[in-house]
């Protein structure tokens, strides 16, 4: 083995679902595809170091400190699919990994996609460095092995937009990897806000893991993948057309839809808040008011991100200042845009 240290870093942003991936199957495969935009300011940036002589196994900080709980995750990772690295797994336990996100920790924004993508861009760029390889990294193989750590960071390893899991309309889709829909987007998607509401910034009551395994046996289910399918595809069409009045119509039916499966499962549950409901409401009258075309979309938890074209910026930032940051906590919300090439 490698005698000297190395030092390998990676930053990785965090996306939003537009179609939602919820229901999994086998190794970490989806139930139906999903596209998403890839964001700019929130992101985790990692970094590798192999020590050699490293005693007492692999060492995890996140943000200066030690964090048992993201430890065992990556731990785990690493047991169950470190053989997927063209080195050998006894290095795992010779890494010093590092990592902080750009958001605050306690802003309850998701960052399994940022942090595990950050991590598997890393592992590969080790997996080069050892072999002396300089080509570029191929962004497939990462998106595959990211899929494998958090289905969601599959989609985080690409730039504007992704589509995760098969479907007829784009050929090379597939559920094992994400691929990059940059391409297929017209320009007024490719510079699209999303600000970021934080309603609540307690840790979620139930994870997305829980919520993806609360679908097995769903009544609602095998509807549920029928219309994201149907969704996907109308998706993809109006992203390439520039429709944005079919945009907002989607998203905001996926975002519902997202949280009516949580409260139709055996047990049901909601995340939602009421001022995620009163915000959604001012989102309404503001669009019926200005024409603007202003949306929302959910994750799994009470934030809510608002989404609009980048001509609006001025308008609808000052609506976020004036109304909806007094919903937020502590007046709190981050504004992202999607990633460029
Ligand atoms: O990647 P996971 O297992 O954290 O699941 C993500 C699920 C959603 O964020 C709700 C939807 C999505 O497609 O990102």
């Amino acid at each position: 083995m490698e005698k000297q240290e190395i030092l390998v870093t990676a930053k990785s942003p965090s996306n939003i679902a537009i179609v939602k991936y919820w229901g999994k199957h086998g190794c970490q495969l989806p139930n139906n595809p999903s596209v998403s935009f890839t964001l700019s300011n929130c992101y985790t940036e990692t970094s590798v170091t192999y020590i050699p002589d490293l005693k007492n196994g692999m060492q995890f900080l996140f943000e200066g400190k030690e964090s048992p709980k993201f430890k065992e995750k990556i731990e785990k990772y690493m047991e169950k699919h470190g053989g997927l690295y063209r080195f050998d797994t006894d290095i795992f336990s010779h890494l010093k990994v590092e990592s902080r996100n750009s958001f605050p920790h306690s802003s309850g924004i998701a960052s399994s996609a940022s942090s595990m993508s950050a991590l598997v861009l890393c592992l590969l760029k080790l997996e080069k460095a050892l072999e002396n390889d300089e080509t570029p990294l191929d962004l497939r193989r990462a998106s595959m092995l990211a899929r494998l750590a958090s289905g969601s960071a599959s989609r985080s390893v690409y730039p504007v937009m992704a589509l995760w899991g098969e479907t007829s309309c784009v050929s090379d889709s597939s559920d094992e990897y994400a691929v990059p829909l940059g391409d297929m987007t017209a320009p007024v998607f490719k510079t699209y806000h999303d600000t970021i509401l934080i309603v609540s910034n307690k840790e979620k009551s139930v994870s997305s893991r829980v919520g993806h395994a609360l679908m097995e046996g769903h009544p609602l289910a095998e509807k549920r993948y029928l219309t994201a399918r149907h969704n996907t595809q109308r998706l993809l069409e109006a992203l390439r057309t520039g429709d944005l009045t079919a945009f907002i119509d989607i998203a905001e039916s996926e975002a519902v839809q997202l949280h009516e499966l949580m409260a139709t499962s055996n047990p049901p549950y909601k995340l939602v808040e009421p001022n995620t409901l009163k915000i959604i409401d001012e989102i309404h009258r503001f669009r019926e008011k200005t024409h603007i075309p202003v949306c929302f979309t959910l994750d799994a938890g009470p934030n809510v991100h608002l989404l609009f074209p980048d001509e609006f910026n001025e308008k609808v930032s000052a609506f976020v200042e004036t109304k909806l940051k007094y919903y937020c906590v502590d007046n709190q919300y981050i504004s992202d845009i999607v990633k460029g090439f």
